[in-house]
């Protein structure tokens, strides 16, 4: 980890694996093919993991999509024309620079090794031996500290496969290895048939993959992943004032969404980072267990990619504007290009980073003997909204009541869970382990007088309320 990037308390630093462990013993996400020993880098999402990916992506879609007049939405194939690969220069540009040390036989980025100044002299140990040697790459071995490298090969992160039966260079199709293609090779067909007038967006959410060489830090980087990702078009002049208003937007989309606010920081693209094409770029960090680092992109594509698109198929993909002045003529009415702001998010990535912000270990206290871990997650990320639970299990008018109850919030598309196992106290442990924000209990007096009790999972305040209130109740709550 380079220096500069700041690193939580190392009281915090075994978050990553609490986290880990917590995911896997409650269902979140399991190691991929993990009876076969597993598979590096790849991941399953397990009950409660499905719901809170499907829920952050559902959030995004509601925030990107449904509440604003100037975006839509696409789905479009995985597998695309390679030609689109071509254009966008992915075929021949999209590759990290890879590394083989001689020494110690590891494999590894350059730009992701250890930095260190050119012709500075290392020390690093070789079988029990210290030995000293001249770093004249800038960096050194990950593994063995070592400077004795291959070249820098380049190394296409694109998965490659065939379509048809025959194995040959024509049948050669890759998987998509962010989806913000789709959105430029259908830039036309969306705005002509939705009617749009630039400025507008087209947004998609889906897997995205990469061969990547360092896999890290959990699903932080894998090799299939998940991404929400808009294209938005707008005139050039009006870019920069585009991509000021989509970085702020989408920092406060994740502090809306409960993210801790210190823990997220937006940092700009120095000029040597920026991506060729790229007029702007900004990022949003998170400070993960590891220091701050990327969870989003927010870019000026300027009009990079329909130019490049344009020229490859020979397909015009100016959109016409009939009140802008040309500035040839002077007259109303120009065709051009329009510039894009591209605020690219990853849904894993994001998961990661709301389950680490959500992770609470908390002391005994007086209002519990024992401690607790408690996700405080966002009531609209949370997997299960309420748990709904027969004080005892051995009832059968509780536990009729209660799957009643379960019922009444399935109808309005709250997703309740019915759970009659082991004590009370066990039960709420286990969904404050999940982040449920509510518990209701069915008790004895509810019999009496219709009434259950709802316990909210942060405060672990209990208040009775009428049954007939129970989903309005959890509903307003779910808005607050
Ligand atoms: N279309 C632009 C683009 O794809 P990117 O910065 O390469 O930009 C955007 O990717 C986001 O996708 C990243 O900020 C990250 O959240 C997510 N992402 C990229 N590679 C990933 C990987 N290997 N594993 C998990 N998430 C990844």
């Amino acid at each position: 980890m380079s220096d500069e990037k700041k690193k939580r308390g190392t009281e915090e630093l075994p978050l990553l694996q609490k986290v880990v462990s917590l995911c896997k013993r409650r269902g979140f996400v399991f190691q991929s093919s993990e009876i076969y020993g597993g598979l590096k880098s790849a991941y399953d999402y397990g009950p409660l993991g499905a719901e809170l990916k499907r829920n952050v992506m559902q959030e995004w879609w509601r925030s990107m999509v449904h509440e604003r007049e100037d975006v839509v939405g696409l789905d479009a194939s995985i597998i695309m024309s390679p030609k689109v690969w071509e254009a966008s220069g992915h075929v021949s540009g999209f590759s990290d620079p890879l590394v083989d040390c001689k020494l110690c036989k590891a494999r590894f980025r350059a730009d992701k090794a250890p930095q260190v100044p050119k012709g500075s002299e290392v020390t690093y140990r070789r079988e029990g031996k210290t030995l000293k040697a001249v770093a004249d790459r800038g960096y050194v071995c990950p593994e063995c500290g070592g400077v004795e490298l291959s070249e820098e090969r380049a190394f296409n992160l694109m998965f490659k496969t065939n379509l048809g039966p025959i194995e040959s260079p024509d049948s050669t199709v890759y998987l998509r290895p962010e989806t913000a293609q789709a959105m430029f090779v259908n830039f036309l067909n969306v705005q002509q048939t939705y009617r749009l007038k630039v400025p507008f967006g087209i947004a998609q959410q889906g897997k995205s993959f990469r061969n990547e060489i360092t896999v890290e830090h959990f699903i932080f980087r894998s090799c299939e992943f998940e991404q929400m990702e808009m294209e938005f078009f707008c005139e050039p002049e009006e870019s920069d004032k585009w991509l000021e208003y989509w970085k702020n937007e989408r920092f406060e989309w994740y502090v809306r969404l409960g993210a801790k606010r210190e823990n997220l920081r937006l940092r700009a693209h120095e000029k040597d980072e920026l991506a060729h094409y790229a007029r702007g770029c900004y990022d949003v960090e998170y400070l993960y267990p590891w220091g701050w680092d990327e969870l989003e992109g927010i870019a000026n594509r300027t009009d990079y990619d329909l130019r490049k698109h344009q020229e490859a198929s020979g397909k015009k993909l100016t959109y016409f504007d009939p009140n802008r002045p040309n500035p040839e003529t002077g007259k109303p009415g120009v065709h051009f290009l329009p510039y894009v702001i591209e605020p690219a998010a990853g849904a894993t990535r994001a998961t990661l980073m709301f389950l680490l912000d959500a992770y609470h270990e908390e002391p005994p206290s007086e209002a519990r003997a024992e401690g607790r871990v408690v996700l405080r997650l966002h009531p609209r990320l949370a997997p299960i909204k309420v748990a709904v639970l027969p004080l005892v299990k051995k009832d059968e008018w509780l536990q009729g009541k209660s799957r009643e109850i379960v019922k009444e919030f399935w109808k309005s598309s709250v997703n309740a869970f019915y759970d009659e196992k082991d004590a009370i106290g066990r039960r709420y442990a286990r969904q404050d382990e999940a982040g449920t924000p509510f518990c209701i209990t069915i008790d004895g007096e509810t019999r009496e007088n219709d009434t259950v009790t709802i316990r909210t999972r942060d405060d672990m305040r209990q208040e009775r309320i009428k049954v007939e209130e129970a989903v309005d109740v959890v509903l307003r709550k779910m808005r607050e």
